[in-house]
């Protein structure tokens, strides 16, 4: 099979090329990234001289590379996204740009060559369980986002479902929750707070730390995406979670700190982000239906992940004084 990735040297895309190969050698990939500040070019360079990897810098806004790559390939599997809350509480307009013209340039290539079209997407397009509620989000529940970066994946997810219904797209979407694991940005939640343990800084706890994100392995996470292109249903919708559920913040970093063998002394308490969400998901129906399911536990997710981070500190030492600028920044303007 001959494959366009886009986004492919961000977090999700590098685990995911590295696991298709391991497991479809003989496939052919075309690796589509812009090398944003989220990119790390160095991420794949073990496929560099492979006759079955092609890496193409550019954007998915450009419509017609999208559509000199999209005629070569069967299927696109599309992660490229502006994927930080924070940034897009900073400035939305990359936000709508990339996550939601983008899609639809994709959208529109894919449906002229008749390209199966993998959509990722997130639980935060159902917006936020209440506090001391059980609920969980599954693929029935409305569309509330919260945040512009949400508000943008939601927006994204409707572009597919309107060409799906409208004009017959062969596609389908994965909504997960949130992914932990090499090679994520070290902005993001746990690779920012193993780095800061490292570094021996505080750890930036928003609020009190009660709200609660459902964690996901990354590589349980390239398992459910591969599940869906080989087995999903076209037009389908599949929610993809952890094997925990909803955890709180703190319960996690508390987990971190164990793990780390610190004490909780490095704890800080920092203003809130504005529409802080809670996030739980039902992946019942991926299990019943596809035989997916979570490996990874959270205890030992966590630990392969500080392994991983401690062992690459080379990996995100400079893009992390990036990430603290930004937060620097961030925390002048008040949002
Ligand atoms: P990331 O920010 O780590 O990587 C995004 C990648 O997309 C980068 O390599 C970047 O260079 C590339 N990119 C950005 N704009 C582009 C453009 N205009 N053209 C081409 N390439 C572009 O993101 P991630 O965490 O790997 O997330 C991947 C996808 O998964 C996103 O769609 C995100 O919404 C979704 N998602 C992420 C999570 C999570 O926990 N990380 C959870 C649910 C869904
Ligand atoms: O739920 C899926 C989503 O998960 C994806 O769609 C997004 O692309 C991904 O970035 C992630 O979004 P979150 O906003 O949940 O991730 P983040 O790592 O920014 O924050 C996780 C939680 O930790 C959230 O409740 C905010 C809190 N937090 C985060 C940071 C960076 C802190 O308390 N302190 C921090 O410094």
């Amino acid at each position: 099979m001959k494959i366009l990735i886009t986004g492919g040297l961000g977090f999700i895309g590098t685990n995911f090329i590295k696991y298709w190969f391991k497991n479809h050698p003989n496939d052919h990939i075309i690796n589509l990234d812009k090398l944003t500040y989220a990119a790390n070019p160095k991420n794949l360079t073990e496929f560099e001289n492979s006759p079955n990897y092609q890496f193409v810098k550019g954007d998915i806004l450009d419509e017609v590379l999208v559509d000199q790559l999209m005629s070569q390939v069967e299927l696109v599997v599309h992660f490229a996204a502006e994927s930080h809350v924070d940034r897009s509480i900073g400035d939305p307009s990359l936000f709508v740009k990339t996550n939601v013209l983008g899609t639809y340039t994709l959208l529109n290539a894919a449906l002229k060559y008749n390209v199966r079209f993998h959509h990722i997407s997130t639980d935060e397009v159902f917006g936020s369980i209440a506090i001391d509620s059980q609920d969980q989000f599954s693929e029935s529940t409305p569309y509330d986002p919260s945040s512009p970066y949400s508000a943008a994946k939601a927006s994204s997810d409707h572009f597919v479902r309107a060409f799906i219904k409208t004009f017959k797209l062969q596609a389908t979407i994965t909504n997960c929750s949130n992914n932990y694991g090499p090679y994520q940005h070290p902005e993001k939640l746990l690779p920012r707070f193993i780095s800061n343990i490292v570094d021996g800084k505080k750890l930036p706890v928003y609020g009190q730390g009660l709200n609660f994100r459902d964690w996901l392995y990354v590589e349980d996470h390239c398992r459910a995406i591969e599940a869906v292109i080989l087995k999903g249903k076209i037009g389908e919708t599949y929610c993809v979670g952890g094997l925990k559920g909803g955890t709180r913040n703190i319960d996690l970093i508390k987990m971190l700190l164990k793990v780390m063998g610190k004490d909780e002394s490095c704890i800080e308490y920092v203003a809130d982000r504005p529409a802080h969400d809670n996030y739980s998901v039902n992946w019942s129906k991926i299990k019943n239906e596809l035989g997916w399911e979570p490996i990874y536990t959270l205890e030992t997710g966590l630990q392969a992940t500080v392994d991983w981070y401690v062992q690459n500190q080379e990996w995100w030492k400079e893009t992390k004084k990036e990430a603290e600028e930004f937060y620097k920044i961030l925390s002048a303007k008040k949002v």
